[in-house]
């Protein structure tokens, strides 16, 4: 049985210190807790450390040097032994995964909770591997993590009552708003962004300009931004792999990814990240 995990003294142990591990470590940080992040080398470990830095600076009136002082970077996932609650970021690959998932299990005290940041992996694959599936939740934060208010909470079948509870009350803690997801291909926010993203792209695959569609859904249908513009900001290849697993999950055409996504992905069209999507970036 698990208990809330609310307490600033808990330790809460981040794998992975890239794009998300190095937010979720900043963020749990900010809201009190002290972290253990974990990556492979150094040299990963001084980039999550050189974002966190960027992020917080950028944030400007936050007590930079307490928050620093509560992050432990390492390559030694034992110096996470005491956590309550593990956060694993690292790629999105399931034997990846569920490999790290055998090696906390057996690392972590019993009542510790596992979480991971999959943005479409099943969760119930994980817990499977594990001596606690009932203690094992997804924790999908959005990027960046510091500015984007969503915490969506993954519910597999295998998942607690109370620890969709110490979930919950971890992500407010953390000033985040949640929402309960079932463990399903692409929980709620991707489930229905993604696949309006791919209708986009069919779109501009029949000749309507990228600039026109955007106008229209932000003037016609009130979106902050236009769903080609969103694309090229969240990654064209991600919007693909993230197609593809709702197509293969479900086994429904519907899904089905629009093959100038594949193209542009070939061509090396990822985006705003390196320059070119369905806009060009300088
Ligand atoms: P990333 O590639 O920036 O970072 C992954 C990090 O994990 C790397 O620093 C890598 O060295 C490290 N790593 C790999 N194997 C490891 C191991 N066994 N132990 C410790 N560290 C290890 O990836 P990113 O973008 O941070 O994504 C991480 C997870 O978050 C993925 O599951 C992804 O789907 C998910 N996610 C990503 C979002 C995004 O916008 N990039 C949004 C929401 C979720």
């Amino acid at each position: 049985m698990s208990r809330p995990l609310l307490q600033q003294c808990d330790e809460v142990l981040v794998i992975g210190c890239g794009l998300m591990g190095a937010g979720i470590a900043q963020v749990v940080a900010q809201a009190g807790f002290n972290v253990i992040v974990v990556d492979r080398t150094e040299e990963d470990l001084i980039r999550g450390k050189d974002q966190i830095e960027k992020a917080l600076t950028k944030q400007g009136n936050v007590d930079q040097e307490n928050i620093k002082k509560r992050i432990t970077f390492t390559t030694r996932i034992i110096d996470g032994k005491n956590a309550n609650l593990a956060i694993e970021a690292i790629p999105e690959k399931i034997d990846l995964k569920k490999e790290l998932f055998v090696t906390l299990d057996k690392l972590l005290k019993p009542e510790a909770i596992i979480a991971s940041n999959t943005s479409s992996l099943s969760i119930s694959a994980m817990s499977s591997v594990t001596k606690r599936p009932e203690q094992v939740i997804g924790l999908h934060f959005f990027s960046p993590v510091p500015i984007m208010q969503l915490l969506e909470i993954v519910v597999s079948i295998n998942t607690s009552k109370d620890v969709v509870e110490s979930a919950k009350a971890f992500g407010e803690k953390l000033g985040k708003k949640t929402i309960i997801a079932k463990d399903y291909p692409g929980f709620i926010v991707n489930r229905v962004l993604v696949p309006m993203l791919n209708e986009a792209a069919f779109l501009v695959m029949e000749g309507n300009d990228p600039y026109e569609i955007d106008r229209g859904m932000m003037l016609g249908a009130n979106h902050p931004i236009g769903p080609l513009k969103l694309t090229d900001m969240v990654g064209v290849d991600v919007v693909l792999y993230t197609l593809q697993s709702l197509y293969e999950g479900f086994d429904d055409s519907k899904y089905r990814p629009c093959p100038l996504l594949k193209r542009m992905v070939e061509a090396g069209h990822l985006g705003k990240k390196n320059g070119k999507g369905f806009y060009e970036y300088k």
